[in-house]
């Protein structure tokens, strides 16, 4: 028996990570801008929810549950007017807060209100906040902020288990040399942002030998670093940086019901100016997805059979356990209700159990 591993058992039971019934409060995306025109209405069933996404005749982007208040038709039968919703079966009309403001059968409307949910659009994305309000700002790159910005989406995945299991590939420092083929150690430096994101940076890597650096180094030999940044556990937001190059790659991911996952990968970069500036782009655009296909490919196998319990960590798994810890300490809802989870105190369950991030077997 080893004792080290028995001792991580028995001490820690993590309560939201890899739990198919359990998500944090934050941004989700919902689907690309462009698949969504002015004057168009969606289904949408987002982290078990149903809702109903539709674009105003002023752009902007409104979330609602699917079911109206009235007799529980579906909304994504109705028909955007203006800004506003009207139901198909009797024709209630709902303006972008939800609120009630047409009943054809009444003079007066009713004070009624449909639920509406933050939205947002960044990075070419559509994003729901699954609260109230939100508590923190969309995801983002520093460098990019306030920038225009080229998007080129990859194929979306669905993989079988848990988008948590898939956001700790990304640091999972043994896997780089055994599924990636990297002969470089890695070693990662972890920065928390704030409640809901967490950074980790390579500090050793040069990574000669990999798929990438090859692609990169008749162009610079300058060393490549590599850093993700975690938001809600779920979206893992790349920066790879060479001299002259940064490319940046978003892959966020959703609960699916039996903690399967739903992926979605695009590259991002700075706009260009002129014709040559829009080919660049297009080529790194490119070149960055044939490097992401190329790792997840790698990767793939492993997602769809995995039974994920980490028994026996390593100190190269540090990483991973750092990624939990601060997991653990955000605030958890419930799949399909996006209700809190509540202690039998009714205060919000928040886990402030440290995770024993130093405790491993070697
Ligand atoms: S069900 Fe929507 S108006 Fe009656
Ligand atoms: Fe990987």
């Amino acid at each position: 028996m080893n004792f080290n591993s028995q001792t991580f058992i028995s001490s820690r039971k993590s309560k939201t990570f890899n739990n198919p019934e359990r998500f944090i409060e934050g941004w989700y995306w919902v689907i690309p801008s462009r698949n969504l025109r002015v004057g168009e209405v969606k289904p949408m069933t987002l982290l078990g929810r149903e809702l109903v996404i539709y674009r105003g005749k002023d752009r902007r982007v409104v979330t609602c549950d699917a079911y109206c208040p009235h007799m529980g038709a579906h909304l994504a039968e109705g028909k955007v007017e203006g800004n506003e919703l009207r139901c198909l079966f009797h024709r209630w009309k709902f303006d972008a807060e939800g609120i009630c403001i047409d009943i054809p059968c009444l003079d007066e409307p009713l004070p009624i209100k449909l639920k509406t949910w933050p939205t947002a659009e960044k990075y070419g994305m559509i994003w729901v906040w699954t609260g109230e309000f939100p508590q923190q700002p969309l995801p983002f790159f520093p460098e990019l902020e306030h920038k225009d910005c080229d998007v080129s989406f990859g194929p979306r995945l669905v993989m079988n288990c848990h988008p948590h299991v898939v956001a700790i590939n990304g640091i999972d420092a043994q896997h780089f040399g055994t599924v990636h083929k990297m002969l470089s150690e890695i070693i990662f430096e972890k920065q928390e942002l704030n409640h809901n994101a967490i950074t980790f940076s390579n500090t050793t890597y040069s990574g000669e030998d990999s798929f990438l650096i090859k692609l990169i180094r008749p162009f610079s030999k300058s060393p490549v670093t590599c850093s993700i940044c975690y938001w809600y556990g779920t979206i893992g937001m790349v920066t790879i940086s060479v001299d002259f190059l940064r490319i940046h790659v978003m892959y966020a991911m959703r609960l699916l019901e039996g903690g399967k996952t739903e992926a979605q990968t695009w590259a991002i970069i700075k706009k260009r100016k002129g014709i040559l500036g829009w080919l660049y782009n297009r080529i790194v655009l490119k070149l960055t997805e044939i490097v992401g296909s190329h790792f997840i490919q790698d990767d793939i196998k492993i997602f769809q059979t995995i039974r994920y319990e980490l028994k026996t960590p390593l100190k190269a798994d540090q990483s991973i356990m750092q990624f939990i810890n601060h997991l653990e300490r955000q605030k958890p809802l419930i799949w399909g209700t996006w209700n809190f989870v509540r202690s039998h105190h009714g205060e919000i369950k928040e886990n402030h159990e440290k995770w024993r991030e130093s405790m491993s077997n070697d």
